[in-house]
């Protein structure tokens, strides 16, 4: 497998510009076996929240990992994120914080995002200023944070985040949210790289066309388009031969004629199934508790 390549957040660290997601991925077990396998097949980047609640199948998987040898800790880069029951307020704030980083089992959180511009959202970034300066956090962001929203926040706040995590792949190309990271400095990380479980990426001509003049997999074809705009993916697989086919995208690139063809699928807002405009989203966010 070629090398991932990274990317250099505004405080100077590097991200891989390929990860690992476990959205989903409920059952512990298969959790840590999927983590594991992820990190064998060549991943540094490990993608969890505290509301997926399995940070802590994911903090065995990254002991064990280092324990065995297969990397340090110094090479991995592990992310999770805030969810918007403790966002309430700052010192909830601080103690979610404290809570992923002892669920992990690990000494600090190499990326920490605010899951939704929800709640006191404000507050909470106060709290995650302030564990990033005492080292607890080495990169802060957010996530699903849409043009006008981070653009107020990075008027407003201290430490500007680093990262902004979105949904982003060809059938929601989101170029105007693009725009706006880019003026702040802040790297677009896409979830749901590969649709998410939808739009049936798979079955489209266009896409295995070019899939079979590169000798890939439309999977491969769709994380590379969006790694060649500068986005970083996090696909998520309980499959081994999936983990491993959608880690090998950094050995081909796309011409500029097919990365246009592929952004052409787009279907905007319209066709999200993920709807953070909808009054009742937001709510359901609200009242989603993860823990008593
Ligand atoms: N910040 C947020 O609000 C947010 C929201 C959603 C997701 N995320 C993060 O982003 C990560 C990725 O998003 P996601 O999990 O929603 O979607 P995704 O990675 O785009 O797609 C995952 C789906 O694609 C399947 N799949 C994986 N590799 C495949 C391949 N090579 N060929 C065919 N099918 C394949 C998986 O099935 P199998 O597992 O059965 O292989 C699964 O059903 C998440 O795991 C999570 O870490 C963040």
């Amino acid at each position: 497998m070629s090398q991932i390549e990274t990317v250099r957040l505004h405080n100077g660290l590097e991200m891989p510009l390929e990860g690992f997601g476990v959205f989903q991925v409920r059952d512990k077990e298969e959790c840590k076996r999927a983590v594991l396998d992820a990190i064998k097949a060549g991943y540094r980047l490990i993608d969890t929240a505290a509301s997926y609640t399995n940070e802590d199948a994911v903090g065995e998987a990254v002991r064990e990992a280092i324990s065995e040898g297969i990397c340090t800790r110094e090479e991995l880069f592990i992310t999770s994120k805030m969810w918007v029951q403790d966002m309430e307020n700052i010192d909830m704030a601080r103690a979610a914080i404290d809570a992923s980083i002892k669920k992990m089992g690990l000494e600090y959180i190499d990326l920490y995002l605010l899951h939704q511009a929800m709640k006191d959202y404000f507050s909470a970034w106060r709290a995650m200023e302030e564990a990033y300066e005492a080292g607890k956090l080495k990169a802060i962001g957010v996530s699903n944070f849409y043009p006008h929203v981070l653009t107020n926040f990075c008027e407003t706040v201290k430490i500007r985040p680093m990262v902004n995590q979105v949904e982003l792949h060809p059938y929601f190309t989101q170029e105007d949210a693009l725009e706006t990271m880019k003026y702040y400095d802040v790297v677009p990380e896409a979830w749901a790289p590969l649709g998410g479980g939808r739009y049936n990426p798979f079955e489209n001509e266009m896409l295995k066309e070019i899939a079979v003049k590169h000798n890939k997999s439309v999977g491969q074809v769709i994380l590379r388009w969006n790694v060649q705009r500068g986005v970083v993916v996090i696909p998520k697989s309980t499959h081994k031969e999936r983990i491993i086919e959608n880690v090998n995208i950094w050995d081909f690139a796309l011409s500029e004629d097919e990365m246009k063809q592929i952004s052409s699928l787009d279907q905007g807002y319209v066709g999200t199934a993920v709807k953070h405009f909808d009054p009742e989203f937001v709510r359901m966010c609200n009242q989603r508790k993860i823990h008593d």
